[in-house]
């Protein structure tokens, strides 16, 4: 199906937020985070905009492509919300970046990855494209009610971005909704406003969590589209060389690992170092591998991420 990975980048902010950072916000300890969660620490937006690490992240994937902004046919950013509401992040990278395609952001919480790239793989079959970048940054540090102990040690600022070109790399993509707000949410704030009524919403836009509902959801809902995906790509677990996770919670990547019986090394991690960072994780983590040469050419990837909505989606791709 139609696209392959040309080329990958990230940015991540400079400040780094260990566990114990933390233990003068909340009561909480490095021992109860990393047993329950795996993370040590975060990297948290301070002096830098969304912007800026977006820019950053997708300037590298440019140059690892080989491929100019001229050149790009698409942007698509994903994002939980860029530094404005409105213009979209991609408007502004557009910009950033001297390019002059058409430009708009996606929102599926931490899903955006891969829904992105099922979106992307449209446009390159109805042949609208034939270079797309595609960018995840996320701040969640600007949602998280720091006083709060049971979300402010999961979440983690970053960008990572690829970018997309014709191929035949795509083996299997399956994207799922099930919407309802009762476990994850970010409320939207309210300004005043004469006219309305709605004062009971709540006016501050911090993340609320049902962890232990979320965490059933995500050892369940991985596991089910892992099954459905190498199914449909006819590729047994056997077969896959790495499972790139959302980054959450180290226990949930486990769970997982332990229900498609496949060793632990090909489930790589970088949670410990980076939290949550969204739909910005898996990317991140792509980067890195790439980076680091981990990677092979004919290595087959398979990709999963949960989220807020609640939205769910996996692919399995031809590196
Ligand atoms: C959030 C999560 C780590 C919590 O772990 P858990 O084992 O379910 O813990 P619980 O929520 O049952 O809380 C257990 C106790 O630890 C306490 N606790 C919660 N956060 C704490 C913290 N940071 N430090 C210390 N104690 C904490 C709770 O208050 C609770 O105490 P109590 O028993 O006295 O009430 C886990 O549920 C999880 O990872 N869920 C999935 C979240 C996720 O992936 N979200 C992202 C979606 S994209």
């Amino acid at each position: 199906m139609s696209i392959k990975i040309a080329g990958t980048g990230s940015c991540v902010p400079s400040l780094k937020v260990g566990n114990n950072d933390l233990l003068r916000l909340v009561d909480t300890s490095d021992e109860w985070i990393t047993s329950r969660t795996g993370i040590h620490e975060r990297r948290i937006l301070k002096d830098e905009s969304l912007l800026d690490i977006a820019e950053k992240a997708a300037n590298a994937a440019l140059k690892n492509a080989g491929v100019g902004a001229d050149e790009l046919d698409m942007i698509l950013c994903t994002t939980i919300q860029g530094d404005y509401i409105t213009p979209s992040l991609a408007c502004l990278l557009q910009s950033r970046i001297n390019a002059k395609c058409p430009a708009f952001d996606l929102n599926a919480a931490c899903s955006g990855f891969i829904y992105a790239l099922d979106v992307a793989a449209s446009y390159f079959e109805a042949k609208k494209a034939k270079k797309i970048l595609v960018v995840c940054a996320e701040q969640l540090s600007k949602f998280v009610d720091w006083e709060d102990r049971r979300t402010c040690v999961l979440f983690g600022d970053g960008a990572g971005a690829v970018v997309l070109t014709e191929g035949d790399g795509l083996l299997a993509i399956r994207l799922r909704t099930a919407g309802q707000a009762d476990f994850l949410n970010i409320p939207a704030p309210l300004p005043k406003n004469p006219f309305s009524d709605f004062e009971a919403i709540p006016r501050k836009s911090f993340l609320s969590m049902n962890g232990q509902e979320i965490y059933k959801f995500a050892v369940s809902t991985v596991t089910e589209d892992a099954v459905f995906a190498s199914e449909k790509a006819g590729i047994p677990f056997n077969g896959i060389d790495y499972f790139l996770l959302h980054q959450a919670n180290g226990r949930i990547i486990e769970a997982v690992q332990t229900r498609v019986k496949q060793p632990k090394s090909k489930f790589p991690m970088n949670l410990c170092r980076m939290g949550n960072t969204s739909s910005a994780s898996i990317p991140l983590l792509l980067d890195e591998l790439n980076a680091e040469h981990v990677l092979k050419k004919g290595d087959i990837l398979l990709m999963s991420a949960f989220g807020a909505g609640l939205t769910s989606g996996v692919c399995i791709l031809r590196w």
